[in-house]
């Protein structure tokens, strides 16, 4: 018999490597305000350290992480430092490094209930208290994607499932019906442009009204064009406001939105990627007036809750929403015991197999206090008043 294969080190050399890998981690918050933020390297160089042939044999571990450091901690993007001032991108926080790396221990696959029963329930946790952080809805349901992007996605999937559900455009997509037309503000990030284009609704489709001169959507220019198209015969059904466009951080006038969207008859998304969470600041929060009332939000922890990537997250008003748009059986995924109603992620989102990303989040959310984040989103609202001023 042939020996025992295994890409396992002996539990003395994984402990050494994780003693190091640790201290490469704690080095990184060295010196923080004198670090280059950009390391300045050249695409060619960069490129240089990295061509090569696929190594057909092993390395010693401690010389890989010895070639990480050197290469990878030391050269990358310093987004951590209180000089990091570019696009909306936060530094992580350091449970959550922790957090990361407990996840990938316990390597837990969310797509069915019994191959994760603890993560599965910290991630529902999470998806409660973000929904009460910004005052959803007390019974929303949602899902964690990748980001702001995915959010956005999976948001505008349950609107047009949703929506068209009477059509059966799961079974039968969008041959032979009308036009379904988008509205949003010229505003609106790329990634709603990529959702529409991705939906099959096409970019024809989505109406990109103009900003008033604090860049938020023009209410007037909006409900015309409304008219016009169920004038045209077309079949106007999703409104998404922006709470935090990605140019300036305007936030559109949700409440009036929201009765348009309810006159109207049509699906309220709000792309809360970028400022979604500070409607969590009681200060604040009458900008957000309105939000309570969408039928689906995008979130990105990755922004301001300043999780590591990646981390967003879908928000709709029932769990219900997110079954009739995602749910599909298949006999590899049948379990013979339902009884105890497991809540299986796969039932509710896109992916099957999907990783942990709750774990950071919660942690931070018990770590850090609801409170002290808030204060974290105030100081930089702060920093950004004295910035203008
Ligand atoms: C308003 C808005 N929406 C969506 C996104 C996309 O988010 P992500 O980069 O996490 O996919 C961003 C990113 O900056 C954003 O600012």
């Amino acid at each position: 018999m042939s020996a025992k294969v295994t890409l396992d080190y002996s539990l003395e050399v994984f402990e050494t490597l994780l003693g190091e890998a640790s201290r490469m981690v704690t080095r990184r918050y060295d010196n923080l305000d004198e670090a280059p933020t950009f390391a300045g390297l050249s695409p060619a160089e960069v490129a240089s350290w990295f061509d090569e042939p696929l190594p057909d044999k092993e390395m010693d571990p401690q010389e890989l992480l010895q070639q990480v450091d050197t290469q990878v901690m030391k050269n990358a993007t310093l987004n951590i430092s209180p000089h990091f001032h570019a696009y909306v991108n936060t530094g992580g926080t350091q449970i959550s490094i922790i957090a990361e790396l407990l996840a990938s221990a316990v390597n837990q696959n969310l797509g069915k209930w019994h191959l994760s029963p603890i993560m599965c329930e910290i991630e529902k946790r999470v998806i409660r208290w973000c929904a009460d952080l910004i005052d959803y809805s007390s019974s929303a349901g949602g899902v964690l994607v990748s980001g702001g992007s995915a959010a956005n996605l999976a948001g505008l999937t349950v609107a047009r499932n949703i929506v068209f559900e009477n059509q059966a455009v799961r079974d039968k997509g969008l041959f032979g019906l009308a036009p379904m037309i988008v509205y949003t503000s010229t505003e609106v990030h790329g990634c709603v442009d990529k959702s529409i284009e991705q939906l099959g609704i096409g970019m024809s489709n989505l109406r990109k009204i103009p900003t008033d001169n604090d860049n938020k959507i023009d209410l007037n220019v909006l409900t015309d064009q409304i008219q016009q198209d169920k004038a045209d015969g077309l079949q106007p059904f999703c409104l998404i406001g922006n709470a935090g466009t990605v140019n300036s951080g305007a936030i559109d006038p949700l409440d009036k939105l929201a009765d348009i969207a309810a006159e109207h008859k049509l699906w309220f998304h709000i792309d809360g990627a970028y400022g979604g969470l500070a409607g969590a600041l009681e200060e604040i929060r009458s900008l957000y007036k309105g939000l309570e009332r969408a039928d689906s939000i995008a979130i990105d922890f990755h922004k301001w809750l300043y999780q590591p990537f990646e981390a967003g997250c879908v928000l709709v008003k029932s769990w219900d929403e997110l079954e009739r748009t995602y749910y599909k059986t298949a006999s590899y995924l049948s379990t013979d015991d339902q009884s105890d109603n497991r809540f299986d992620f796969n039932k509710y989102n896109f992916q099957l197999s999907r990783n942990a990303k709750a774990l950071k989040i919660w942690m931070s959310f018990k770590a850090y206090g609801a409170d002290r984040i808030k204060n974290a989103i105030r100081n930089d609202i702060e920093l950004t008043r004295y910035l203008e001023a």
